[in-house]
């Protein structure tokens, strides 16, 4: 079996819990070839352009090695603050009003993916199977095959595609899309997103499209496919079954014994569709008074990004709305929103989840959106809680069963969430049941297993 090398911008430490279901999907495929995970160490180290000095540091842990590197604080800014996340992120979510795109952050995006390409390659045996992931290390495998380097090399893209002439307004489209074939295999979150990529080479690239995901193009062959990233559900349910998940359920039940709860986990991004939600909320509340006094909203939304001016307005605009309709609705009993701007531990969201009658997934886009998956994984299968879920997050491609809206009408939003509050029965354990049996058959282990046996197929 080849060596695993996983890259990605953040290393995760598998072992521990906060790290998540993927870096545990990972951290299997890697301890079974005794692989690495290479990226960046979230340091923005304090040299003047000095990046090409620092050191990698490696530390290995049953059999694993986990290998990161720091960099610059003026790479930091214009790789991961500037190109990474208010270019490719924006425009990739369909946000152009929100890209800075002449702030001339490309070119230290690609300088910082050289650095990367010329700090792992020294690390890398002949036979290793590479797998990149995520937008920001787009260019990672030309500048490794700039530097020599013949491996099988692998791209997933956690986030969406967008249609060709969206992805048209970057200016660096053309190199962006080119540096893609000198992966073998690129992976999407859905179907929607293989699309948007056959027809971007279609209209704007001289490619082949050979048909059944082969693209023939720049001198290579890539193959492309939808491979929707899945839930660990063993995981997510042990960690439901912990101390803490189980003291947090029995809080949250005593406390909200005469409400209904609704639940929302996210970060604070604006892709998230967070105040369309509370505006979805606060006419559940107008158009449905039943629930006056009665349903609660927990929102978590966990900071992220705050070096990006969009994010820092986003809170603005959030804290506006849930202070307002605390003040219009709240009673001396009662408050309609519990907003928390901050991270949750993992090992308590479970119990958020498991307290909630219904669950508002509600992005404007999104590549695929895990918390849909973990909310259904740790209902109770007699007494489920409900998934109102956005048309535009890659899951709905999979979760049919799921309450779908379009979270940007809000009445209609609105509708769909007091039809969740009043489903009955059956109807829940119907549709939970459904959805459970398909998140179980594609969940992450499927998921990591048909893009490796794919990508070392490919070619
Ligand atoms: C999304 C991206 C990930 C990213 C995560 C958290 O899920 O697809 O690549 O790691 O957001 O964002 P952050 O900027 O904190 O890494």
């Amino acid at each position: 079996m080849p060596r695993l090398v996983v890259v990605s911008n953040r290393v995760a430490d598998p072992r521990k819990p906060a790290a998540g279901g993927l870096a545990v999907a990972l951290g299997d495929a890697l301890r079974e070839s005794g692989g690495m995970w290479f990226g960046w160490s979230g340091i923005a180290a304090d040299v003047r352009d000095g990046a090409s000095d620092l050191p990698v540091r490696t530390q290995r842990h049953g059999g694993v090695t986990l290998a990161t590197v720091d960099i610059c604080r003026d790479d930091v800014q214009a790789y991961y603050f500037g190109y990474s996340n208010a270019v490719l992120w924006p425009v990739f979510h369909y946000r152009l009003d929100l890209a800075d795109f002449d702030a001339g952050y490309a070119d230290r995006y690609r300088r910082v993916n050289q650095l990367f390409a010329r700090k792992l390659l020294p690390l890398l045996r002949p036979d290793d199977v590479i797998w990149v992931h995520d937008y920001h290390l787009i260019p990672l495998a030309s500048e490794l095959r700039a530097l020599g380097s013949g491996h099988r090399i692998g791209f997933f893209l956690h986030i969406p595609l967008p249609p060709p002439l969206i992805l048209a307004a970057i200016p660096e489209h053309d190199w962006l899309m080119r540096a893609l074939f000198a992966y073998d295999l690129v992976g999407f979150q859905s179907q929607a997103d293989l699309t948007h990529f056959e027809s971007y080479m279609l209209q704007e690239a001289r490619v082949d499209v050979a048909g059944d995901g082969l693209f023939l193009g720049f001198g290579r062959r890539l193959r492309a496919g939808a491979f929707p990233i899945g839930l660990d559900v063993r995981e997510f349910q042990a960690l439901a079954e912990g101390r803490d998940a189980r003291e947090t359920l029995a809080t949250l039940r005593e406390q909200y014994s005469r409400r209904q709860l609704l639940v929302g986990v996210d970060r604070l991004d604006y892709s998230k569709g967070l105040p369309q939600r509370l505006r979805a909320f606060r006419s559940l509340l107008l158009r449905y008074p039943e629930n006056r006094n009665r349903a609660t909203l927990i929102q978590v939304a966990a900071p992220s990004r705050e070096g990006v001016g969009a994010y820092a307005d986003l809170k603005a605009e959030l804290e506006g709305l849930c202070g307002a309709i605390n003040g219009d609705y709240g009673e001396l009993d009662w408050m309609p929103v519990r907003y928390i701007h901050r991270t949750v531990a993992r090992r308590r969201i479970p119990a958020l989840y498991r307290a909630s009658r219904v669950a508002l997934v509600t992005p404007l886009r999104d590549g695929m959106n895990l918390v849909a998956k973990e909310f259904l994984a740790v209902q109770d299968p007699a007494d489920p809680g409900v998934l109102v879920l956005s048309r535009f997050a890659g899951a709905a491609e999979q979760l049919r069963d799921a309450v779908l809206v379009n979270p940007y009408a809000t009445q209609q939003t609105a509708d769909a969430i007091q039809f969740a509050l009043q489903m009955p029965l059956d109807e829940r354990r119907r549709r939970h049941e459904r959805l459970m049996a398909e998140i179980r058959q594609h969940d992450v282990h499927w998921w990591r297993r048909q893009f490796l046996d794919t990508l070392t197929q490919a070619g």
